[in-house]
């Protein structure tokens, strides 16, 4: 025996010896409880608004073949890959960066029977392998939102930016602190030609105007030049589209402000912009909006609407836009598609910093029904497995203490702590086959018979509910 001892301390003593501590990798996140509570909150927010506008829930795999990336998203995701082999295989995968390609993907292989318009939305974790900083990480969640299939009309484009803002809202969130701001490859585009650019540098021009305020400013000079873009005069010509198209916003009058702009020829989607503005308008999300056609987008597959939820001027809460080829491009038939992917990262910080995360906001799905003591005496203690038990196969959330302590005024304490709506003490009144039962946002209590307990306790919770709390 003494031997096994020395053994088991000698084996202790050398892991111990070897011990190392770990941390996560760079730019991802651990989620300890309380941070998951606010996760499954947010998650919770976006979850209720899809359904609430007409979205089913789908989900992918994890990681794709690499080549479902390199096919359409552009260089600026490509070069964020994490990519990796199996042991022993050839071929290569890539961790995913974003959702859209693999939704092509699915909505490509099933084209036919799927009923359109085709709305779905999920809430994937990704990987980019960018440089992990504030409001970016390595690994984060993307509320997606699509809208693929059906007429080609700027109705999907308000539907996903109108439930975007159904979620913000719900969040706190106004539109005094965060806009969506709307631009147009299309325009963007035309924009370009109307300043000199050649048809062959418009996808480096478009990468170029998606970079502009994360490089240096001589950088971007460079590069312009070397592209033939004239800078200023590109967003003059934005800005004279952009009050034409902003007049629209809040417009339900026929009709619609005159939408003309001539500049060397070029052609604009004014028709298109006026739509949009107005279905946003009836959508009553107008506040919310606001055009910018110095948008680009960094994803290659845009080909219209492009857009971005920005708050407090600056942070990327959102993005998203309409990519009418992506599908075709994917082997399905030519279908419209937009939609818009939120990430967990920048809402989270925003929504902390604006005091908008109280804990009783997002702890409150998981205030227990129930806090059960005991007052320590035989009886009591023997029953607690019991009505536990009992309460739990009811389908309550139910907790108990793990301290040795059988002071009940310290168990209520405990019971208060965890936000428990009620607790049920067990005490000399079990005798007579009765429990205190005490609601604990009201304050009152009253002895039940244990066979009507499960009863009172509903009605108590009820009753809660009711009153809102
Ligand atoms: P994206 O602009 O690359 O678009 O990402 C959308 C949002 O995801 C960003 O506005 C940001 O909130 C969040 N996000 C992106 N990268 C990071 C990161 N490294 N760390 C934290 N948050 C991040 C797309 O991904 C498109 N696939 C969206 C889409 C869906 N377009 C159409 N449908």
């Amino acid at each position: 025996m003494k031997l096994a001892d020395d053994e088991v301390k000698r084996a202790t003593l050398a892991a111990m010896a070897s011990s190392k501590k770990f941390q996560g990798p760079r730019g991802t996140r651990d989620f300890y409880p309380a941070d998951m509570a606010v996760r499954r909150y947010i998650e919770s927010v976006w979850r209720t608004t899809s359904i609430n506008h007409g979205f089913d829930e789908v989900e992918g795999p994890t990681f794709e073949h690499l080549e479902l990336y390199t096919h359409k998203s552009g260089p600026g995701i490509v070069s964020e890959l994490f990519s990796f082999k199996r042991a022993g295989g050839e071929t290569e995968y890539a961790l995913r960066p974003e959702f859209t390609p693999t939704l092509a993907r699915m909505v490509a292989a099933r084209a036919a029977e799927l009923p359109k318009p085709i709305k779905w939305f999920a809430i994937p974790g990704h990987y980019r392998a960018e440089r992990p900083q504030r409001g970016r990480l390595r690994e984060f969640f993307q509320w997606n939102v699509d809208v693929v299939g059906g007429d080609r009309t700027p109705d999907a484009d308000k539907e996903v930016i109108a439930t975007a803002v159904s979620a913000l809202e719900k969040l706190g969130l106004g539109p005094a602190e965060v806009k969506v701001r709307i631009g147009d490859r299309e325009v963007v585009t035309s924009l370009l030609s109307s300043v000199g650019c050649a048809d062959e540098f418009h996808t480096e021009a478009l990468s170029l105007l998606d970079k502009k305020d994360k490089i240096p400013q001589d950088q971007f000079q460079h590069a312009a030049q070397t592209l033939h873009l004239d800078y200023p005069l590109l967003i003059e010509h934005a800005n004279a589209v952009q009050r034409m198209a902003s007049q629209c916003l809040g417009t339900r009058t026929d009709p619609a402000p005159a939408m003309h702009f001539r500049q060397n020829e070029v052609h604009l989607p004014m028709e298109w912009i006026d739509s949009l503005a107005r279905a946003l308008t009836d959508s009553n999300v107008h506040d919310w909006c606001v055009f910018d056609f110095s948008i680009a987008r960094g994803l290659a597959y845009y080909t219209g609407t492009v857009f971005e939820v920005i708050a407090d001027g600056e942070r990327a809460v959102a993005g998203g836009g309409r990519y009418d080829k992506l599908i075709e491009s994917f082997g399905g038939p030519s279908m419209p598609a937009c939609g818009f992917g939120m990430g967990d990262v920048v809402l989270g910080l925003l929504l902390h910093d604006k005091g908008l995360l109280p804990d009783e906001v997002y702890l409150a799905p998981l205030r227990p029904h129930v806090f059960v003591i005991s007052n320590g005496a035989e009886q009591p203690e023997a029953e607690l497995p019991r009505l536990i038990a009992q309460l739990r196969k009811a389908g309550c959330h139910v907790r108990h203490t793990y301290r040795a302590t059988r002071n009940v005024g310290k168990l209520l304490g405990e019971a208060d702590k965890l936000r428990s709506r009620t607790a049920i003490i067990l005490g000399d009144e079990l005798m007579e086959g009765r429990v205190v039962l005490k609601d604990l946002e009201g304050g009152e209590q009253r002895e039940v018979a244990l066979d009507d307990l499960e009863r009172a306790l509903r009605e108590v919770l009820d009753a809660q509910e009711n009153a809102g709390v």
